[in-house]
């Protein structure tokens, strides 16, 4: 580690599931997370049914008890009741910034954060093929592919985190039913992850998969949905915590 350089320290979870009784509930984990890391992010399903009220309340403990920028994407349950606009517009109000298809950079740490989606992973993927209902859902996994890879190509830092809800390898679902493998995520979202290639990759979703597993090329993805990580790390702090150095100098690349 050269003198300038700094350490970021990167905190991860997913799948709070806000409900309307889950005041205060995060709250002592949203201060431990603030004493041990610089940034958050929550990997979707930050509400159980995406109601305003649930955003709310979660708002409120974020404000209240959290101290560090946090950075999120929404999950399906975010979007169960057609409110995931009013959602977003409660959590970005309280300083969340809820990626969907966008980068940010922070603290010289590049983010770019979609949900994500279904179809499966590998030769067991759904193809683009046949009825229109087939074809529109494919079509969706492949537009947040494309989003997901627009939003790496914005960054220009050298540490850059790809935040996503479903899954984009098998690896990360294993432990959950075979038969809903199909339904946790896809792997059309690994192929922008690879090209360019990212740092790590933290998703939900698969509440009871697997913590850690690696891309084709070996990039590390991390299952941090908050019942998983608590029972992968009996132990720990009930969240996922990653160190980064980040050079200043090598924070913005010029543009050739
Ligand atoms: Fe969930
Ligand atoms: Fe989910």
């Amino acid at each position: 580690m050269a003198t300038n350089d700094r350490t970021i320290r990167l905190a991860a979870i997913s799948d709070l599931h806000y409900g309307k009784g889950s005041q205060g509930a995060f709250q002592p984990l949203f201060a431990d997370i603030s004493e041990a890391a610089d940034i958050l992010l929550i990997c979707g399903d930050l509400t159980d049914y995406g109601l305003p009220e649930e955003a709310r309340l979660l708002a409120k403990d974020l404000n209240s008890s959290l101290k560090i920028p946090v950075v999120a994407v929404l999950g399906n349950h975010d979007y169960e009741s057609g409110q995931h606009l009013e959602v977003c517009d409660l959590l970005t109000t309280a300083g969340v910034t809820i990626l969907d298809g966008d980068s940010v950079e922070i603290r010289g740490v590049g983010f770019a954060g979609v949900k994500g989606f279904a179809g499966g992973f590998g030769r067991g993927a759904l193809g683009f093929w046949g009825e229109p209902a087939v074809k529109a859902f494919v079509q969706e996994a492949l537009d947040e592919a494309l989003k997901l890879e627009s939003a790496l190509a914005r960054l220009r830092t050298e540490q850059r985190i790809a935040v996503l809800h479903y899954a984009p390898i098998r690896g990360t679902v294993e432990g959950e039913p075979p038969v809903i493998f199909p339904f946790l995520g896809c792997s059309r979202l690994e192929d922008p992850i690879n090209r360019y290639p990212v740092t790590a990759v933290f998703h939900g979703h698969a509440h009871n998969g697997t913590y850690e597993g690696r891309t084709s090329t070996g990039i590390p993805v991390y299952n941090v949905s908050h019942g998983l990580v608590k029972k992968s790390q009996p132990d720990g702090p009930g969240f996922h915590l990653m160190e980064l150095t980040v050079t200043p100098a090598a924070d913005t690349v010029p543009l050739m």
